[in-house]
Protein backbone atom coordinates (compact mmCIF):
# COMPACT_ATOMS: atom_id res chain seq x y z
CA UNK A 1 0.00 0.00 0.00
CA UNK A 2 2.74 2.44 0.89
CA UNK A 3 4.66 1.47 -2.02
CA UNK A 4 1.42 2.03 -4.83
CA UNK A 5 1.07 5.28 -2.82
CA UNK A 6 4.93 6.52 -3.17
CA UNK A 7 4.57 5.72 -6.78
CA UNK A 8 1.50 7.28 -6.71
CA UNK A 9 2.42 10.75 -5.20
CA UNK A 10 6.08 10.42 -7.77
CA UNK A 11 4.46 10.08 -10.71
CA UNK A 12 2.21 12.58 -9.86
CA UNK A 13 4.81 15.14 -9.12
CA UNK A 14 6.90 14.43 -12.35
CA UNK A 15 3.66 14.80 -14.18
CA UNK A 16 3.44 17.91 -12.12
CA UNK A 17 6.82 19.39 -12.35
CA UNK A 18 6.70 19.09 -16.43
CA UNK A 19 4.00 20.94 -16.82
CA UNK A 20 5.40 24.57 -15.13
CA UNK A 21 4.26 27.53 -17.17
CA UNK A 22 6.73 30.19 -17.87
CA UNK A 23 5.17 32.57 -15.60
CA UNK A 24 5.41 30.66 -12.76
CA UNK A 25 2.45 29.28 -12.53
CA UNK A 26 0.84 25.50 -13.20
CA UNK A 27 -0.80 24.52 -16.63
CA UNK A 28 -4.05 23.43 -16.19
CA UNK A 29 -3.59 20.19 -16.03
CA UNK A 30 -7.10 19.39 -14.81
CA UNK A 31 -8.63 21.38 -18.34
CA UNK A 32 -10.27 23.62 -15.47
CA UNK A 33 -9.31 26.13 -17.90
CA UNK A 34 -10.93 24.34 -20.95
CA UNK A 35 -14.26 23.67 -19.28
CA UNK A 36 -17.39 25.46 -20.33
CA UNK A 37 -21.18 25.32 -19.12
CA UNK A 38 -21.65 23.19 -21.69
CA UNK A 39 -18.69 20.70 -21.81
CA UNK A 40 -18.11 19.89 -17.96
CA UNK A 41 -14.63 18.66 -17.22
CA UNK A 42 -14.87 16.12 -14.03
CA UNK A 43 -12.77 16.74 -10.98
CA UNK A 44 -10.42 14.50 -9.69
CA UNK A 45 -8.73 13.49 -6.98
CA UNK A 46 -6.10 10.83 -5.39
CA UNK A 47 -7.91 9.82 -2.64
CA UNK A 48 -5.80 7.60 -0.04
CA UNK A 49 -5.67 8.69 3.31
CA UNK A 50 -2.61 10.04 3.64
CA UNK A 51 -0.62 13.02 4.74
CA UNK A 52 -2.71 16.33 4.02
CA UNK A 53 -5.67 14.44 3.12
CA UNK A 54 -5.53 12.22 6.32
CA UNK A 55 -6.30 15.41 8.19
CA UNK A 56 -8.62 16.44 6.34
CA UNK A 57 -10.54 13.31 6.65
CA UNK A 58 -12.61 12.91 9.89
CA UNK A 59 -13.15 9.40 10.04
CA UNK A 60 -9.55 8.77 10.05
CA UNK A 61 -7.98 12.23 11.37
CA UNK A 62 -6.76 12.01 14.83
CA UNK A 63 -5.57 15.42 14.79
CA UNK A 64 -2.07 15.94 17.37
CA UNK A 65 -2.98 12.43 18.81
CA UNK A 66 -1.11 10.83 15.97
CA UNK A 67 1.82 9.10 17.33
CA UNK A 68 5.34 9.84 16.05
CA UNK A 69 5.32 6.39 13.93
CA UNK A 70 1.97 7.15 12.78
CA UNK A 71 3.24 10.72 11.51
CA UNK A 72 5.57 8.47 9.91
CA UNK A 73 4.18 5.92 7.62
CA UNK A 74 1.51 8.03 7.25
CA UNK A 75 3.13 11.54 5.59
CA UNK A 76 2.21 13.53 8.17
CA UNK A 77 5.82 15.41 9.07
CA UNK A 78 5.78 18.91 9.50
CA UNK A 79 1.85 19.15 8.73
CA UNK A 80 1.14 18.89 12.66
CA UNK A 81 3.16 20.83 15.42
CA UNK A 82 5.56 18.23 17.24
CA UNK A 83 3.61 18.09 20.49
CA UNK A 84 1.67 15.11 20.59
CA UNK A 85 -1.35 14.83 22.83
CA UNK A 86 -3.04 12.00 23.56
CA UNK A 87 -7.15 11.38 22.53
CA UNK A 88 -7.54 11.63 26.58
CA UNK A 89 -6.05 15.09 26.97
CA UNK A 90 -7.68 16.14 23.41
CA UNK A 91 -10.55 15.58 25.21
CA UNK A 92 -10.06 17.79 28.23
CA UNK A 93 -9.25 20.10 26.37
CA UNK A 94 -12.31 20.22 23.86
CA UNK A 95 -14.80 19.99 27.04
CA UNK A 96 -12.71 22.67 28.60
CA UNK A 97 -13.52 24.71 25.59
CA UNK A 98 -16.94 24.07 25.34
CA UNK A 99 -17.78 24.38 28.55
CA UNK A 100 -16.65 28.52 28.12
CA UNK A 101 -19.69 28.83 25.68
CA UNK A 102 -22.70 30.39 27.38
CA UNK A 103 -25.11 29.62 24.84
CA UNK A 104 -26.33 25.72 24.10
CA UNK A 105 -26.72 26.58 20.27
CA UNK A 106 -22.38 27.48 20.33
CA UNK A 107 -21.78 23.92 21.56
CA UNK A 108 -24.11 22.43 18.87
CA UNK A 109 -22.12 24.32 16.66
CA UNK A 110 -18.86 23.28 17.96
CA UNK A 111 -19.72 19.81 18.17
CA UNK A 112 -20.55 19.31 15.01
CA UNK A 113 -17.38 20.97 13.69
CA UNK A 114 -15.43 18.46 15.80
CA UNK A 115 -17.69 15.89 13.97
CA UNK A 116 -16.26 17.15 10.73
CA UNK A 117 -13.08 16.83 12.03
CA UNK A 118 -12.43 14.34 14.42
CA UNK A 119 -15.17 12.20 14.07
CA UNK A 120 -13.36 9.32 16.54
CA UNK A 121 -12.63 12.41 19.27
CA UNK A 122 -16.59 13.58 19.01
CA UNK A 123 -17.92 10.05 19.44
CA UNK A 124 -15.14 9.30 22.77
CA UNK A 125 -16.92 13.20 24.09
CA UNK A 126 -19.97 11.89 23.45
CA UNK A 127 -20.21 8.79 24.94
CA UNK A 128 -17.99 9.70 28.34
CA UNK A 129 -19.84 12.80 28.93
CA UNK A 130 -23.85 11.76 27.55
CA UNK A 131 -25.29 13.35 30.40
CA UNK A 132 -23.76 17.08 29.40
CA UNK A 133 -23.82 16.27 25.65
CA UNK A 134 -27.13 14.89 25.43
CA UNK A 135 -28.87 18.30 25.79
CA UNK A 136 -26.64 19.77 23.11
CA UNK A 137 -26.58 17.18 19.87
CA UNK A 138 -30.23 16.11 20.92
CA UNK A 139 -33.50 17.86 22.41
CA UNK A 140 -33.52 20.44 23.51
CA UNK A 141 -31.11 22.47 21.78
CA UNK A 142 -30.88 20.16 17.96
CA UNK A 143 -34.14 22.00 17.66
CA UNK A 144 -33.02 25.61 18.31
CA UNK A 145 -29.98 24.45 15.58
CA UNK A 146 -33.18 23.13 13.50
CA UNK A 147 -34.61 26.09 13.42
CA UNK A 148 -31.69 28.21 12.32
CA UNK A 149 -29.58 25.41 10.26
CA UNK A 150 -29.99 27.46 7.36
CA UNK A 151 -27.77 30.40 8.47
CA UNK A 152 -25.98 28.37 10.63
CA UNK A 153 -25.05 25.69 7.79
CA UNK A 154 -21.48 24.99 6.77
CA UNK A 155 -20.75 21.42 5.93
CA UNK A 156 -23.52 19.00 3.75
CA UNK A 157 -24.12 16.46 6.76
CA UNK A 158 -26.31 13.20 5.54
CA UNK A 159 -28.15 12.83 2.00
CA UNK A 160 -31.25 15.15 0.77
CA UNK A 161 -33.05 13.51 -1.23
CA UNK A 162 -35.41 16.06 -2.92
CA UNK A 163 -38.15 15.88 -5.58
CA UNK A 164 -35.60 17.12 -7.58
CA UNK A 165 -34.23 13.44 -7.35
CA UNK A 166 -37.54 12.12 -8.80
CA UNK A 167 -36.74 8.83 -10.32
CA UNK A 168 -33.37 8.77 -9.48
CA UNK A 169 -33.03 8.02 -6.02
CA UNK A 170 -31.59 5.19 -6.87
CA UNK A 171 -28.14 6.80 -8.08
CA UNK A 172 -28.55 9.45 -4.96
CA UNK A 173 -28.28 6.83 -2.46
CA UNK A 174 -25.31 5.72 -4.85
CA UNK A 175 -23.46 8.95 -4.39
CA UNK A 176 -23.31 8.26 -0.44
CA UNK A 177 -19.26 7.63 -0.24
CA UNK A 178 -20.35 4.50 2.03
CA UNK A 179 -21.96 1.00 0.98
CA UNK A 180 -22.37 -1.11 3.84
CA UNK A 181 -25.19 0.92 5.81
CA UNK A 182 -27.13 -0.78 8.98
CA UNK A 183 -29.21 1.89 9.56
CA UNK A 184 -31.11 5.14 8.19
CA UNK A 185 -32.75 7.34 9.91
CA UNK A 186 -35.45 9.49 7.63
CA UNK A 187 -37.72 12.58 8.53
CA UNK A 188 -39.46 14.78 6.16
CA UNK A 189 -39.10 17.64 8.44
CA UNK A 190 -43.18 18.07 8.55
CA UNK A 191 -42.88 17.85 12.50
CA UNK A 192 -39.73 18.56 13.98
CA UNK A 193 -40.31 17.85 17.36
CA UNK A 194 -42.95 20.54 18.97
CA UNK A 195 -41.85 23.16 16.61
CA UNK A 196 -44.05 22.20 13.29
CA UNK A 197 -42.69 22.21 9.67
CA UNK A 198 -39.44 23.12 9.23
CA UNK A 199 -38.79 21.42 6.12
CA UNK A 200 -35.58 20.50 4.47
CA UNK A 201 -34.17 22.09 8.28
CA UNK A 202 -35.15 19.23 9.43
CA UNK A 203 -31.75 17.41 9.07
CA UNK A 204 -30.51 17.96 12.03
CA UNK A 205 -32.69 15.53 13.68
CA UNK A 206 -31.60 12.26 11.83
CA UNK A 207 -27.75 13.79 12.21
CA UNK A 208 -28.30 13.70 15.94
CA UNK A 209 -30.49 10.27 16.20
CA UNK A 210 -27.67 8.73 14.25
CA UNK A 211 -24.86 10.57 16.92
CA UNK A 212 -26.70 8.45 19.56
CA UNK A 213 -26.99 5.24 17.43
CA UNK A 214 -23.33 5.09 17.76
CA UNK A 215 -22.80 6.81 21.19
CA UNK A 216 -25.36 4.89 22.83
CA UNK A 217 -26.25 1.88 20.75
CA UNK A 218 -22.81 1.01 19.31
CA UNK A 219 -23.21 1.03 16.01
CA UNK A 220 -20.68 1.69 13.70
CA UNK A 221 -20.69 5.84 12.18
CA UNK A 222 -19.74 4.15 9.05
CA UNK A 223 -22.93 1.91 8.34
CA UNK A 224 -25.07 4.97 10.29
CA UNK A 225 -27.01 7.18 7.48
CA UNK A 226 -29.30 10.34 7.76
CA UNK A 227 -31.88 11.51 5.06
CA UNK A 228 -33.54 13.98 5.06
CA UNK A 229 -36.76 13.95 2.11
CA UNK A 230 -37.37 17.63 0.84
CA UNK A 231 -40.80 17.43 -0.87
CA UNK A 232 -41.53 21.21 0.31
CA UNK A 233 -42.42 22.93 2.83
CA UNK A 234 -45.65 24.45 4.32
CA UNK A 235 -43.75 27.15 6.54
CA UNK A 236 -44.09 30.17 5.52
CA UNK A 237 -41.04 31.82 7.36
CA UNK A 238 -38.82 29.54 5.35
CA UNK A 239 -40.25 29.75 2.12
CA UNK A 240 -39.47 33.62 2.77
CA UNK A 241 -36.06 32.81 4.03
CA UNK A 242 -33.18 34.11 1.51
CA UNK A 243 -30.63 31.16 3.23
CA UNK A 244 -33.40 28.20 3.43
CA UNK A 245 -31.44 25.31 2.24
CA UNK A 246 -34.87 23.40 0.70
CA UNK A 247 -36.88 23.31 -1.74
CA UNK A 248 -38.71 26.76 -2.04
CA UNK A 249 -42.25 25.23 -2.74
CA UNK A 250 -45.25 24.15 -0.83
CA UNK A 251 -45.51 20.19 0.22
CA UNK A 252 -46.22 17.77 -2.51
CA UNK A 253 -48.72 15.39 -1.05
CA UNK A 254 -51.28 12.68 -1.52
CA UNK A 255 -50.56 10.39 -4.57
CA UNK A 256 -47.03 12.63 -6.04
CA UNK A 257 -45.56 12.29 -1.80
CA UNK A 258 -46.53 8.28 -1.69
CA UNK A 259 -45.20 7.65 -4.90
CA UNK A 260 -41.87 9.45 -3.72
CA UNK A 261 -42.12 7.96 -0.61
CA UNK A 262 -42.33 4.39 -2.25
CA UNK A 263 -39.63 5.43 -4.58
CA UNK A 264 -37.53 5.92 -2.01
CA UNK A 265 -38.14 2.77 -0.02
CA UNK A 266 -37.93 0.43 -3.01
CA UNK A 267 -34.51 2.21 -3.48
CA UNK A 268 -33.01 1.86 -0.34
CA UNK A 269 -34.07 -2.34 -0.15
CA UNK A 270 -32.80 -2.50 -3.82
CA UNK A 271 -29.45 -0.94 -2.74
CA UNK A 272 -28.73 -2.29 0.99
CA UNK A 273 -31.25 -5.36 0.96
CA UNK A 274 -33.71 -6.53 3.13
CA UNK A 275 -31.83 -6.09 6.67
CA UNK A 276 -30.72 -2.63 6.95
CA UNK A 277 -33.31 -0.71 9.59
CA UNK A 278 -35.26 2.12 8.29
CA UNK A 279 -36.10 4.68 11.62
CA UNK A 280 -39.51 6.78 10.38
CA UNK A 281 -38.88 9.96 12.32
CA UNK A 282 -40.69 13.62 12.47
CA UNK A 283 -43.24 12.94 9.97
CA UNK A 284 -46.42 14.80 10.53
CA UNK A 285 -49.25 12.22 11.83
CA UNK A 286 -50.99 12.31 8.53
CA UNK A 287 -48.71 10.68 6.51
CA UNK A 288 -46.84 8.44 9.50
CA UNK A 289 -49.31 6.19 10.06
CA UNK A 290 -49.73 4.99 6.85
CA UNK A 291 -45.88 5.23 5.96
CA UNK A 292 -45.50 2.97 8.86
CA UNK A 293 -48.65 0.41 8.16
CA UNK A 294 -47.50 0.16 4.24
CA UNK A 295 -43.64 -0.67 5.07
CA UNK A 296 -44.28 -2.54 8.37
CA UNK A 297 -44.94 -5.65 6.34
CA UNK A 298 -42.19 -5.33 3.54
CA UNK A 299 -39.49 -3.52 5.39
CA UNK A 300 -37.08 -2.98 8.78
CA UNK A 301 -39.17 -0.01 9.77
CA UNK A 302 -40.32 1.26 13.05
CA UNK A 303 -41.69 4.62 13.39
CA UNK A 304 -39.53 6.03 16.54
CA UNK A 305 -42.45 8.70 17.66
CA UNK A 306 -45.33 6.16 17.57
CA UNK A 307 -43.50 2.99 18.79
CA UNK A 308 -39.76 4.27 20.46
CA UNK A 309 -41.71 6.88 22.24
CA UNK A 310 -44.18 3.88 23.36
CA UNK A 311 -41.64 1.35 24.53
CA UNK A 312 -39.71 3.84 26.80
CA UNK A 313 -42.90 5.27 28.18
CA UNK A 314 -44.49 1.84 28.89
CA UNK A 315 -40.96 1.42 30.98
CA UNK A 316 -41.58 4.36 32.52
CA UNK A 317 -44.82 3.53 33.77
CA UNK A 318 -43.86 -0.63 34.77
CA UNK A 319 -41.19 1.39 37.01
CA UNK A 320 -43.02 3.74 38.85
CA UNK A 321 -45.53 1.16 39.87
CA UNK A 322 -43.17 0.39 42.45
CA UNK A 323 -43.23 3.74 43.89
CA UNK A 324 -47.12 3.88 43.43
CA UNK A 325 -48.29 0.30 43.86
CA UNK A 326 -50.52 -1.87 42.10
CA UNK A 327 -50.22 -3.30 38.39
CA UNK A 328 -50.87 -1.38 35.41
CA UNK A 329 -54.77 -2.25 35.18
CA UNK A 330 -55.37 -1.12 38.77
CA UNK A 331 -54.72 2.56 36.78
CA UNK A 332 -56.39 5.01 34.93
CA UNK A 333 -54.38 7.22 31.97
CA UNK A 334 -55.00 10.50 30.36
CA UNK A 335 -53.44 11.77 27.35
CA UNK A 336 -53.03 15.43 26.58
CA UNK A 337 -52.55 14.83 22.92
CA UNK A 338 -53.98 12.52 20.51
CA UNK A 339 -51.36 11.86 17.65
CA UNK A 340 -47.89 9.92 17.34
CA UNK A 341 -46.48 9.68 20.47
CA UNK A 342 -49.93 9.81 22.53
CA UNK A 343 -51.71 7.14 20.45
CA UNK A 344 -48.66 4.93 20.14
CA UNK A 345 -47.86 4.87 23.87
CA UNK A 346 -52.32 4.04 24.47
CA UNK A 347 -51.97 1.34 22.63
CA UNK A 348 -48.72 -0.39 24.04
CA UNK A 349 -49.64 -0.31 27.01
CA UNK A 350 -53.25 -1.77 26.39
CA UNK A 351 -51.60 -4.24 25.08
CA UNK A 352 -49.34 -4.93 27.89
CA UNK A 353 -52.28 -4.74 30.05
CA UNK A 354 -54.08 -7.33 27.98
CA UNK A 355 -51.00 -9.62 28.30
CA UNK A 356 -50.81 -9.23 32.05
CA UNK A 357 -54.54 -9.63 32.80
CA UNK A 358 -55.35 -11.93 29.93
CA UNK A 359 -58.12 -9.55 28.46
CA UNK A 360 -58.77 -8.27 24.87
CA UNK A 361 -57.18 -5.17 24.24
CA UNK A 362 -60.36 -3.92 23.13
CA UNK A 363 -61.15 -4.13 26.78
CA UNK A 364 -58.06 -2.60 28.23
CA UNK A 365 -58.39 0.07 26.24
CA UNK A 366 -61.03 1.33 28.07
CA UNK A 367 -58.97 2.09 31.07
CA UNK A 368 -57.11 4.90 28.57
CA UNK A 369 -58.57 8.37 27.54
CA UNK A 370 -57.45 11.16 25.27
CA UNK A 371 -57.83 14.38 24.58
CA UNK A 372 -57.18 16.11 21.42
CA UNK A 373 -57.50 19.54 20.39
CA UNK A 374 -61.10 19.09 20.68
CA UNK A 375 -61.01 17.92 24.27
CA UNK A 376 -61.55 14.72 25.35
CA UNK A 377 -62.33 11.72 22.31
CA UNK A 378 -65.62 10.64 23.50
CA UNK A 379 -67.93 8.56 20.91
CA UNK A 380 -70.01 11.28 19.57
CA UNK A 381 -67.25 12.73 18.13
CA UNK A 382 -66.31 9.32 16.32
CA UNK A 383 -67.31 9.86 13.04
CA UNK A 384 -64.96 12.97 12.62
CA UNK A 385 -62.06 11.68 13.80
CA UNK A 386 -58.34 10.28 12.38
CA UNK A 387 -58.65 6.55 11.80
CA UNK A 388 -55.81 6.51 14.55
CA UNK A 389 -57.82 8.47 17.17
CA UNK A 390 -61.05 5.66 16.96
CA UNK A 391 -60.66 3.47 19.08
CA UNK A 392 -60.24 5.84 21.71
CA UNK A 393 -63.49 6.99 21.44
CA UNK A 394 -65.21 6.15 24.60
CA UNK A 395 -68.59 6.39 25.48
CA UNK A 396 -68.82 9.54 27.80
CA UNK A 397 -70.71 12.98 27.44
CA UNK A 398 -67.92 15.70 25.89
CA UNK A 399 -65.57 17.45 27.49
CA UNK A 400 -64.10 20.36 25.98
CA UNK A 401 -60.98 21.15 27.86
CA UNK A 402 -57.69 19.28 29.49
CA UNK A 403 -58.62 20.40 33.15
CA UNK A 404 -62.95 19.37 32.99
CA UNK A 405 -61.21 16.09 31.82
CA UNK A 406 -59.13 15.75 34.84
CA UNK A 407 -61.66 15.95 36.71
CA UNK A 408 -64.38 14.28 35.06
CA UNK A 409 -62.13 11.07 34.56
CA UNK A 410 -59.93 11.30 37.73
CA UNK A 411 -57.17 9.98 36.08
CA UNK A 412 -54.00 8.32 38.05
CA UNK A 413 -51.32 9.05 35.35
CA UNK A 414 -51.39 12.24 33.34
CA UNK A 415 -49.05 12.16 30.10
CA UNK A 416 -48.21 15.33 28.05
CA UNK A 417 -47.80 14.17 24.28
CA UNK A 418 -49.43 17.49 22.44
CA UNK A 419 -46.49 19.66 21.50
CA UNK A 420 -48.43 22.43 23.37
CA UNK A 421 -45.94 24.48 26.10
CA UNK A 422 -47.26 25.08 29.64
CA UNK A 423 -50.97 23.44 29.19
CA UNK A 424 -50.50 21.59 32.36
CA UNK A 425 -51.28 24.70 34.20
CA UNK A 426 -51.69 25.34 38.40
CA UNK A 427 -55.06 23.73 38.43
CA UNK A 428 -54.73 21.25 36.21
CA UNK A 429 -51.70 19.67 38.36
CA UNK A 430 -53.27 20.45 41.85
CA UNK A 431 -56.83 19.05 40.71
CA UNK A 432 -54.35 15.51 39.82
CA UNK A 433 -52.66 16.38 43.14
CA UNK A 434 -56.59 16.52 44.50
CA UNK A 435 -57.46 12.82 44.17
CA UNK A 436 -53.74 11.22 43.71
CA UNK A 437 -51.48 10.25 46.94
CA UNK A 438 -48.48 10.57 44.44
CA UNK A 439 -50.07 11.94 40.92
CA UNK A 440 -47.73 10.83 37.89
CA UNK A 441 -46.64 13.25 35.34
CA UNK A 442 -45.12 13.19 32.38
CA UNK A 443 -44.79 16.03 30.36
CA UNK A 444 -43.28 14.38 26.97
CA UNK A 445 -43.13 17.10 24.56
CA UNK A 446 -40.52 18.59 22.97
CA UNK A 447 -37.94 20.84 23.28
CA UNK A 448 -37.95 22.35 26.84
CA UNK A 449 -40.26 25.26 25.54
CA UNK A 450 -43.03 22.96 24.39
CA UNK A 451 -42.83 20.76 27.55
CA UNK A 452 -46.43 21.02 29.44
CA UNK A 453 -44.83 21.90 32.46
CA UNK A 454 -41.37 22.38 34.31
CA UNK A 455 -40.50 19.82 36.60
CA UNK A 456 -40.31 22.49 39.26
CA UNK A 457 -44.23 23.61 39.01
CA UNK A 458 -45.22 19.79 38.90
CA UNK A 459 -43.31 18.92 42.49
CA UNK A 460 -44.20 22.67 44.08
CA UNK A 461 -47.94 22.60 42.42
CA UNK A 462 -48.29 18.88 44.52
CA UNK A 463 -45.93 20.04 47.10
CA UNK A 464 -43.63 17.20 46.61
CA UNK A 465 -46.06 14.89 45.81
CA UNK A 466 -46.04 13.97 42.04
CA UNK A 467 -43.18 11.51 40.56
CA UNK A 468 -42.63 13.68 37.53
CA UNK A 469 -40.70 12.78 34.23
CA UNK A 470 -40.12 14.48 30.88
CA UNK A 471 -39.06 14.83 27.58
CA UNK A 472 -36.39 16.82 27.52
CA UNK A 473 -34.19 17.13 30.83
CA UNK A 474 -34.85 19.21 33.78
CA UNK A 475 -32.54 19.87 36.68
CA UNK A 476 -33.28 18.70 39.92
CA UNK A 477 -35.12 20.79 42.18
CA UNK A 478 -35.14 21.65 45.53
CA UNK A 479 -38.16 21.60 47.20
CA UNK A 480 -38.64 21.98 51.12
CA UNK A 481 -35.03 20.82 52.01
CA UNK A 482 -35.83 18.21 49.83
CA UNK A 483 -34.19 17.31 46.10
CA UNK A 484 -36.07 15.88 43.32
CA UNK A 485 -34.70 14.07 40.58
CA UNK A 486 -36.76 14.10 37.50
CA UNK A 487 -36.88 11.32 35.12
CA UNK A 488 -35.96 11.59 31.56
CA UNK A 489 -39.08 9.68 28.74
CA UNK A 490 -37.35 10.14 25.91
CA UNK A 491 -37.10 7.73 23.04
CA UNK A 492 -33.38 7.74 23.41
CA UNK A 493 -33.78 5.34 25.55
CA UNK A 494 -35.06 2.97 23.57
CA UNK A 495 -34.25 3.21 19.80
CA UNK A 496 -30.19 2.87 20.00
CA UNK A 497 -30.21 -0.37 22.07
CA UNK A 498 -33.92 -1.62 19.97
CA UNK A 499 -32.43 -0.81 16.45
CA UNK A 500 -28.67 -2.35 17.67
CA UNK A 501 -30.85 -5.18 18.53
CA UNK A 502 -32.31 -5.29 15.28
CA UNK A 503 -29.32 -4.86 13.14
CA UNK A 504 -27.11 -7.96 14.82
CA UNK A 505 -30.20 -10.04 14.98
CA UNK A 506 -30.62 -10.19 11.39
CA UNK A 507 -34.05 -9.50 11.54
CA UNK A 508 -36.59 -7.85 8.50
CA UNK A 509 -39.42 -6.39 10.31
CA UNK A 510 -39.79 -5.12 13.47
CA UNK A 511 -42.95 -6.70 15.79
CA UNK A 512 -44.66 -5.22 18.63
CA UNK A 513 -43.35 -8.40 20.97
CA UNK A 514 -39.66 -6.65 20.15
CA UNK A 515 -41.11 -3.46 21.38
CA UNK A 516 -42.69 -4.76 24.47
CA UNK A 517 -39.46 -6.77 25.60
CA UNK A 518 -37.46 -3.13 24.71
P1 LIG B 1 -48.78 14.92 16.64
O1 LIG B 1 -48.91 16.14 15.82
O2 LIG B 1 -48.97 13.60 16.00
O3 LIG B 1 -49.84 14.99 17.86
C1 LIG B 1 -50.14 16.15 18.59
C2 LIG B 1 -51.48 15.96 19.26
O4 LIG B 1 -51.69 17.02 20.14
C3 LIG B 1 -52.66 15.93 18.30
O5 LIG B 1 -53.58 14.96 18.72
C4 LIG B 1 -53.29 17.30 18.47
O6 LIG B 1 -54.69 17.28 18.25
C5 LIG B 1 -52.98 17.57 19.91
N1 LIG B 1 -52.98 18.98 20.21
C6 LIG B 1 -52.35 19.97 19.55
N2 LIG B 1 -52.62 21.15 20.11
C7 LIG B 1 -53.43 20.90 21.15
C8 LIG B 1 -54.05 21.70 22.11
N3 LIG B 1 -53.89 23.03 22.14
N4 LIG B 1 -54.83 21.11 23.04
C9 LIG B 1 -55.00 19.78 23.04
N5 LIG B 1 -54.42 18.96 22.15
C10 LIG B 1 -53.66 19.51 21.22
O7 LIG B 1 -47.39 15.01 17.35
P2 LIG B 1 -46.58 13.85 18.10
O8 LIG B 1 -45.69 13.18 17.16
O9 LIG B 1 -47.51 13.00 18.87
O10 LIG B 1 -45.68 14.73 19.07
C11 LIG B 1 -46.26 15.54 20.06
C12 LIG B 1 -45.20 16.04 21.00
O11 LIG B 1 -44.61 14.92 21.66
C13 LIG B 1 -44.06 16.81 20.34
O12 LIG B 1 -43.74 17.92 21.12
C14 LIG B 1 -42.91 15.84 20.35
O13 LIG B 1 -41.68 16.48 20.47
C15 LIG B 1 -43.22 15.03 21.58
N6 LIG B 1 -42.61 13.72 21.51
C16 LIG B 1 -41.82 13.33 22.55
C17 LIG B 1 -41.15 12.15 22.50
C18 LIG B 1 -40.30 11.71 23.63
O14 LIG B 1 -39.51 10.79 23.46
N7 LIG B 1 -40.41 12.30 24.80
C19 LIG B 1 -41.24 11.28 21.33
C20 LIG B 1 -42.18 11.72 20.33
C21 LIG B 1 -42.82 12.92 20.41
Amino acid sequence: MERVLKEEQRRGGEELSGRWTVGGGVADVYGEDRATEDQLVTPWTVSVASGYNLLRDPRHNKGLAFTEKERDVHYLRGLLPPTILSQHLQEKKFMHSLRQYNLPLHKYMSMMELEERNERLFYKLLIDNVEELLPIVYTPTVGEACQKYGSIFRHSQGLYISLNEKGKILEVLKNWPERTIQVIVVTDGERILGLGDLGCQGMGIPVGKLALYTALGGVRPSACLPITIDVGTNNEHLLNDEFYIGLKQKRATGKEYYDFLHEFMSAVKQNYGEKVLVQFEDFANHNAFELLSKYRTTHLVFNDDIQGTASVVLAGLIASLKLLGGTLADHKFLFFGAGEAGTGIAELIALEMSKQANVSVDETRKKIWLVDSKGLIVNSRKESLQHFKKPWAHEHEPVSNLLDAVKAIKPTSLIGTSGVGKTFTKEVVEAMASFNEKPLIMALSNPTSQSECSAEEAYTWTKGRAIFASGSPFDPVEFNGKTFVPGQANNSYIFPGLGFGLVISGAIRVHNDMLLTA
